[in-house]
């Protein structure tokens, strides 16, 4: 039987803050503040930021450690217009369509529509895809476990790892999602899981007044 060499957990640098009860707060108060926008600068975020990021959200925790996560850091003009595009087509059908009679309560106080110009204007996208599975040297097909939940919680990394350097976020899914494998020339064991839009915002934006549960909403303690 092989065991996996093991490390003291105690060795890993890590740190206790002094006040749980303030910093929790703290903490709280920080992360109340993200917000996603809709309109963003051209502002630039260097690619070593950028990859600082992405790196922060490969520390996330996933089944069996398969790591199931693939970031294309988009930043190629012509590459986004085309992004755009067929992005506005899938909304476009989207806004026509039947379906956006259920949707239309839900989203009309969010004030959006087909048109996605920040796909152009922000300086960079991250798409997202989660690896279902992956083909080993021999052919043979690994499966991925609670790959979903692992590329979730990853994005959660990256949005949080942002607005710690205080760099805003839009989580952005288009209907359909196809198409970027296509025009990020993606494997098909890749499956597009969310497009997130990454920048500053544009002078002048305005966000939806929106509120948030109150733990009562949205926990219990037994
Ligand atoms: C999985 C997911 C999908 C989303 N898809 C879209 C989207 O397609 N378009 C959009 O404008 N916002 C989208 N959002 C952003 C939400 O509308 C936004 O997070 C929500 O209104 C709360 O606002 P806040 O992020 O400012 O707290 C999405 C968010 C999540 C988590």
């Amino acid at each position: 039987v092989t065991v996996q060499n093991d490390i003291p957990f105690e060795q890993l640098p890590g740190f206790r803050p002094g006040n749980l009860e303030n910093a929790s707060r703290d903490l709280y108060k920080f992360m109340n503040r993200r917000r996603s926008i809709r309109s963003f600068s051209g502002e630039p975020i260097s690619d070593e930021v950028l990859k600082n990021c992405i790196l922060a959200a490969g520390t996330a925790p996933s089944g069996a450690n398969q790591q199931p996560w693939t970031f294309v850091l988009v930043k190629n003009p012509a590459v986004r217009r085309r992004i755009r595009e067929e992005a506005e087509r899938v909304e476009y059908d989207f806004y026509t369509g039947k379906s956006h009679g259920e949707w239309k309560s839900v989203l009309e106080p969010l004030g959006t529509d087909y048109k996605k110009p920040f796909l152009e204007n922000a300086p960079c996208l991250i798409v997202i895809f989660t690896q279902k599975y992956t083909v080993a040297g021999d052919g043979a097909i690994v499966k991925h476990y609670y790959a979903g939940q692992s590329v979730g919680i990853a994005t959660g990394f990256l949005i949080s790892a942002l607005h710690r350097l205080g760099i805003s976020t839009l989580t952005y899914t288009p209907g359909k999602m196809g198409f970027l494998n296509g025009i990020l020339e993606r494997p098909k064991n890749e499956q597009p899981y969310l497009i997130l839009v990454v920048g500053y915002a544009a002078p002048g934006t305005r966000i939806p007044d929106i509120e948030r549960k109150s733990f009562k909403d949205i926990a219990v303690i037994v």
